[in-house]
């Protein structure tokens, strides 16, 4: 498969990495780290839709009999309702990031943040049926058995239920380090849970045997 990125934008991301003293090795795209990490982590063989809603896009990626047959980047994301709960209320970005994040009690502002929640995902949702049917319009032979979510924007309540509802599968929160131990020594083990979900690109960049 072949992959164009803008030459700017790649020189970017090296150049934050080599400012911090970092030396990048790899070069990759979201959605075949998705991939890498769902392989490692699951049976290959289900067919199976990869969806992550990070802050400002969205990767799907369907697998098919263990290949990619459908590989979307869609410019929507969990920043979305950042800046929509901003503009309602007139807030900084902080404080308005804090009220989504329920670290901050939302109390007379409930209903119009539950109201921005509810229009976005719908959109975020269209997005992803869209995509599905697109899929089983070209390969009824071969339907597919779940959905499996990941990025910080699947972690907004209710979207797992609300997706699975529109879409017919069963959906699931991405686990990438199912099939990994980690010392619970060292690191908490619900920390791992409650973050595995953001990780999933992250961690297929990190399983790919890099060439040094
Ligand atoms: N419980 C939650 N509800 C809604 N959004 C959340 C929740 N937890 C985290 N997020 C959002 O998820 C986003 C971060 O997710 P993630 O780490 O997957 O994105 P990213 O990889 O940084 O962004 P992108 O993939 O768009 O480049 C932030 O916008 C954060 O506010
Ligand atoms: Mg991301």
């Amino acid at each position: 498969m072949l992959v164009a990125a803008k030459k700017e934008i790649v020189d970017d991301y090296l150049e934050m990495l080599e400012d911090l003293n970092l030396k990048p090795v790899i070069v990759d795209v979201d959605g075949f780290a998705l991939e890498n990490t769902y392989e490692y982590n699951y049976p290959k063989e289900e067919n199976v839709a990869l969806v992550d809603i990070g802050a400002s896009k969205m990767n799907i990626n369907i697998i098919s009999n263990g290949v990619s047959v459908v590989a979307r980047d869609i410019v929507v994301g969990s920043r979305q309702l950042t800046e929509q709960i901003q503009i309602a209320f007139d807030l900084e970005f902080e404080e308005a990031e804090a009220l989504k994040l329920g670290h901050i009690p939302a109390e007379e502002k409930q209903e119009e943040i539950a109201d921005i929640f509810s229009v976005t995902c719908t959109q975020w949702v269209l997005e992803i049926k869209k995509a599905i049917d697109l899929y089983h319009s070209n390969h009824q032979d071969a339907p597919l058995g779940r959905l499996v979510l990941s990025g910080g924007g699947s972690k907004v309540s209710g979207l797992v239920d609300f997706l699975a509802n529109e879409t017919g599968l069963p959906v699931e929160l991405f686990n990438p380090f199912s099939n990994m131990t980690a010392n619970s020594k060292k690191i908490d083990p619900d920390y791992l849970i409650n973050i595995g979900p953001e990780m999933a690109i992250a961690t297929g960049i990190a399983i790919r045997p890099s060439v040094i």
